[in-house]
């Protein structure tokens, strides 16, 4: 292909939402808002893209998402900016910067929208992608934690996508916790340093932790005698653990748990989970996320302690496979002759007032084009009004399903489409 052709097309690693699979994705980030506001939390939106500060500080300077994946460009002021790679880290500095953190906690706030990273693309796995996002802000009660997850797994629920819930702690960032850990662990790094493989021999001082996030095969092996975290967390990260736990419990949310899991991102604290699914190959994680006690202040906040997932909407549209599209048109109008296309434009319309989807041809086709639309539209009914209908106020209904048709009174359609 010439040059010149190549440059329109969508960018590597992105993609366009076409017709009829648009109506899948609109429907799913409708059902996860409307979801989530039946638990108390509120839409919030922010920018596409932050001082990179937000990002470096927030996410973290030594993750992959940081470190290698960031869209980041300086603007003609010369500020550096970066289009964000995920939601977590805008929101809570939205929540600093507006002083919504001296307001009633916890502080409830959902959003969706794309996020990029600039990653090796593959199935499941693209530059710009879409993730809803929940965060708790403003308690470090395990019910908080509890609460989060268990809206998670409702919503999987809700979506018809069995998943399965893995989950773990990592502990704080302390002595007695994690940094004790990370010491035990370093120890054990650089006494098998020799098997592993040298992308991860690299992270022994940097990020000792996120060695069990390897896909390298021999590093796999060396992690499956790798000391875990779940042995070394304090008393009080334990009880809160069990604590969560056991809400859990209490709400039939079941789940696995999973020593290894570390997650991608510098922030986490205490409790980190993901949701996986069946049939994604190497992509098979629809969601994640975990508490981030210390995010607040790294970004010059006070002590504002978080907990949230995002989940992956590209990711669960995938494993969902392609479902019949819900259909919005109900019904179809066919009309033939002027007279009876302006008043076909009037029905469709008060339809369209009651809340029933309608459609219409507005190109002015004959019978047989509009009845092929008709068809294609998807439409139950088609709704055929002719001269003759036109003067004895009646239409021709056709089930375009089971193909019977009948001649109604104009005036019953209304109360015949919605029984
Ligand atoms: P994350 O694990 O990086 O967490 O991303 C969450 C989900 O976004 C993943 O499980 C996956 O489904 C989807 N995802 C990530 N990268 C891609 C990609 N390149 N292509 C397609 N889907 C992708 C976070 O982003 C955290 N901010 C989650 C969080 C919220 N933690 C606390 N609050």
């Amino acid at each position: 292909m010439a040059e010149n052709e190549r440059s329109f097309r969508a960018p590597r690693g992105t993609f366009d939402v076409l017709p009829p699979q648009s109506w899948a994705r609109s429907a799913l980030a409708r059902l996860a808002m409307d979801t989530f506001a039946l638990s108390g939390y509120a839409p919030i939106e922010t920018p596409i893209f932050e001082h990179t500060e937000v990002f470096e500080r927030g996410v973290g300077a030594t993750s992959e998402v940081v470190t290698k994946q960031m869209y980041t460009f300086t603007d003609r002021a010369g500020r550096s900016l970066t289009l964000r790679p995920e939601l977590t880290a805008g929101i809570v500095r939205a929540a600093i910067e507006h002083g919504l953190d001296r307001g009633p906690l916890p502080l409830k706030l959902a959003c969706i929208g794309p996020q990029f990273r600039q990653e090796r693309p593959q199935k499941g796995r693209y530059r710009q992608f879409t993730q809803i996002d929940i965060e708790s802000l403003g308690s470090d009660d395990p019910m908080v934690d509890a609460e989060i997850v268990e809206v998670g797994v409702r919503f999987f629920r809700k979506a018809g996508l069995d998943v399965q819930l893995l989950i773990n702690s990592i502990g704080h960032v302390a002595e007695s916790c994690r940094l004790g850990y990370n010491k035990v662990l370093v120890e054990f790094l650089r006494a098998n340093e020799a098997a592993l493989a040298p992308d991860d021999r690299a992270r022994i001082e940097t990020n000792p932790l996120r060695t069990f996030d390897s896909k390298d095969a021999r590093t796999v092996a060396v992690m499956a005698g790798a000391p875990l975290i779940s042995d070394h967390i304090c008393d009080d990260c334990r009880a809160h653990f069990s604590a969560v736990l056991d809400l859990l419990i209490s709400v039939n949310v079941s789940f696995e748990l999973e020593p290894r899991l570390v997650r991608g991102l510098d922030y986490y604290t205490r409790t980190t989970f993901e949701f996986i699914a069946g049939g994604l190959g190497s992509q098979n994680a629809v969601g994640g996320g975990g508490r981030y006690d210390g995010l607040a202040e790294s970004l010059g906040g006070g002590s504002l302690t978080g907990i949230g997932f995002a989940l992956g909407v590209d990711r669960i549209l995938l494993a969902l496979g392609e479902g019949a599209p819900p259909n919005p048109v109900t019904v179809y109008f066919v009309a033939l002759g002027e007279a009876a296309r302006r008043e076909a434009f009037k029905v469709v319309a008060s339809l369209r007032e009651s809340g029933i989807g309608a459609d219409l041809d507005l190109g002015a086709r004959g019978m047989k084009g509009q009845m092929k639309d008709a068809d294609r539209s998807g439409a139950r009914w088609a709704a055929i009004l002719g001269e003759d209908e036109l003067a004895t106020g009646d239409v021709t209904l056709k089930d375009l399903v089971g193909g019977e048709q009948e001649r109604i009174r104009m005036d019953d359609l209304e109360r015949r489409l919605t029984s």
